[in-house]
């Protein structure tokens, strides 16, 4: 049974669809059965794996709202370990059009629910907001993956984000769990150094935190249309992203 992390943090440009992308990726090389959904209408996600979005293909907009299953909407990128549903603009209109629907917040979760047996993880990249589109994945997901930057708004950030999912928890009947905190594009520096461990020591509930540097061929990659860790796979934030998966493998078997 596939374990559905969503990652989030309502903080734009924190790296969401960076970690999702190279985390999934890192996921299906260490031979997970891996699902990536891209649930941000930017379709970042969809960008950095090189799908041209004006194919006509089906997106997690048709899914959404029932126009296409998931049998035409799902792609194989690396058969049979890698799977993607990609997004374009159109999803901007599912945040409307999903406000007419009864049980508009279990949409996704109705979706993807009879396929999770197909895969070991499903990772969805949400936008910066939290609007339906990121209520969905939350309904729809176990646990989420936090990826902040080691600067002070992104406390705000955080916080928004952790009480969101309290209030998803409360009431949707979930227990989403915090099942990592990656600090992202960390440079060294002994200030970043100092806010990861005050961050880390105000924390209220144990959760696993990684680290993953700054690395300007990570930056890059999406405009080669290809994922940092295949970009740039010897360095040191592909080690680091391939040590997350390994992480999240060894917590996904304690759960199972
Ligand atoms: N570890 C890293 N090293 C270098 N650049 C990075 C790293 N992580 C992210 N970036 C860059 O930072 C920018 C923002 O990253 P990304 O798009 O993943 O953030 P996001 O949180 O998904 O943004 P949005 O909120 O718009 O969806 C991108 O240009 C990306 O290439
Ligand atoms: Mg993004």
């Amino acid at each position: 049974m596939a374990r559905i992390l969503a990652v989030i943090n309502r903080k734009g440009g924190v790296g969401k669809t960076t970690c999702a992308v190279n985390m999934a990726v890192c996921l299906a090389a260490a031979g997970k059965k891996v699902l990536l959904m891209d649930m941000d209408p930017q379709g970042n996600a969809t960008t950095t794996l090189g799908v041209r979005k004006d194919r006509g293909l089906g997106t997690v907009y048709h899914l959404l709202l029932g126009s296409k299953n998931f049998a035409a909407v799902v792609m194989e990128i690396y058969p049979p370990l890698f799977h993607f549903i990609m997004a374009d603009a159109d999803l901007v209109g599912a945040e409307i059009e999903l406000v007419g629907y009864e049980n508009r917040e279990r949409h996704l979760q109705k979706a993807i629910d009879p396929h999770r047996s197909h895969y070991d993880f499903i990772i969805l990249d949400c936008p910066p907001s939290l609007g339906l589109l990121t209520v969905n994945a939350l309904v729809a997901c176990d646990g989420v993956v936090v990826p902040l930057q080691c600067e002070f708004f992104s406390i705000e950030g955080f916080v928004q984000t952790r009480d969101t999912i309290l209030r998803i928890n409360r009431n949707f009947a979930k227990a989403i769990t915090v099942d990592g905190i990656i600090f992202n594009m960390f440079d060294g520096s002994e200030a970043k150094q100092n806010f990861i461990q005050e961050f880390k020591d105000r924390l209220d509930q144990p959760a696993s935190t990684w680290i993953v540097h700054y690395d300007s061929q990570v930056n890059i990659a999406p405009s080669h249309l290809k994922p940092g860790v295949c970009f740039n796979p010897w360095g040191e934030a592909a080690k680091q992203f391939q040590e997350i998966a390994l992480d999240l493998i060894r917590a996904n078997r304690g759960i199972q």
